[in-house]
């Protein structure tokens, strides 16, 4: 097999174009041993034990689609700071599973009557009737919602809540989202770059 380089035409100095061939060949290893075992989770591990990054779950809970995209987001910019993000649909996020994640980033909405979005309910009702102990989670969490209604944020705030509550530990602090939500987002999402890094 071939090892990836940065072609000669790429906007960087000779020298950072070393680093980063460098850099991107210390991958190799990882891919390949995930690639003969089939598993995303050696990947993962093996991403945040050879790259400095870390692996990441960035879970989305979304009616109309605004947590979804600035979960994607996320993502993106979670890879382009060296992590390796999975992105994870709330509803294929189960409480018991939660156990095997060491940092989960979620954005999630609010709905009905301060519900959870359709795609979160299972989650959301599952987790508040949870005795699960998440010592080993490290989480935050971005809430939307608009304060035109009175229970402002009301899904994420419990889901933050039930979190700490289960000794997850909250390495940020949770931002509630009204309507606009760009520079909140963006205030949230460095922060939580800012820490990883610190961990990395
Ligand atoms: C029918 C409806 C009900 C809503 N209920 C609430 C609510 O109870 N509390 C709240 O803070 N926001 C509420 N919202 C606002 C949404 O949470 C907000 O628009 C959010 O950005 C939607 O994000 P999403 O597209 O990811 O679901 C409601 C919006 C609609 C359309």
């Amino acid at each position: 097999m071939n090892i990836p380089t940065l072609p000669t035409n790429a906007p960087f100095s000779e020298e950072q174009r070393a680093w980063l061939n460098g850099y991107l060949a210390s991958f190799l290893p990882s891919i390949l041993s995930s690639a003969a075992s089939g598993g995303a989770t050696i990947a993962e591990e093996a991403v945040s034990s050879s790259g400095g990054g870390q692996a990441v779950t960035v879970a989305f809970g979304s009616q109309t689609g605004n947590s979804e995209g600035l979960a994607k987001k996320l993502v993106k910019k979670l890879t382009a700071s060296g992590h390796s993000p999975s992105l994870v649909d709330m509803a294929d996020l189960s409480v018991e599973g939660l156990k095997e994640i060491t940092n989960l980033f979620i954005i999630t909405s609010t709905y009905g009557d301060g519900e959870a979005p359709d795609n979160a309910e299972d989650f959301h009702s599952t987790l508040l009737a949870s005795e699960e102990k998440l010592e080993n989670v490290n989480y935050s969490v971005l809430a939307l919602g608009d304060s035109e209604y009175p229970d402002f944020c009301q899904c994420g705030i419990e889901i933050d809540a039930k979190l700490t509550e289960l000794g997850a530990t909250r390495v940020s602090p949770r931002i509630d989202c009204d309507v606009e939500f760009d520079d909140e987002f963006i205030a949230w999402s460095e922060l939580l770059i800012a820490q990883l890094a610190q961990v990395s």
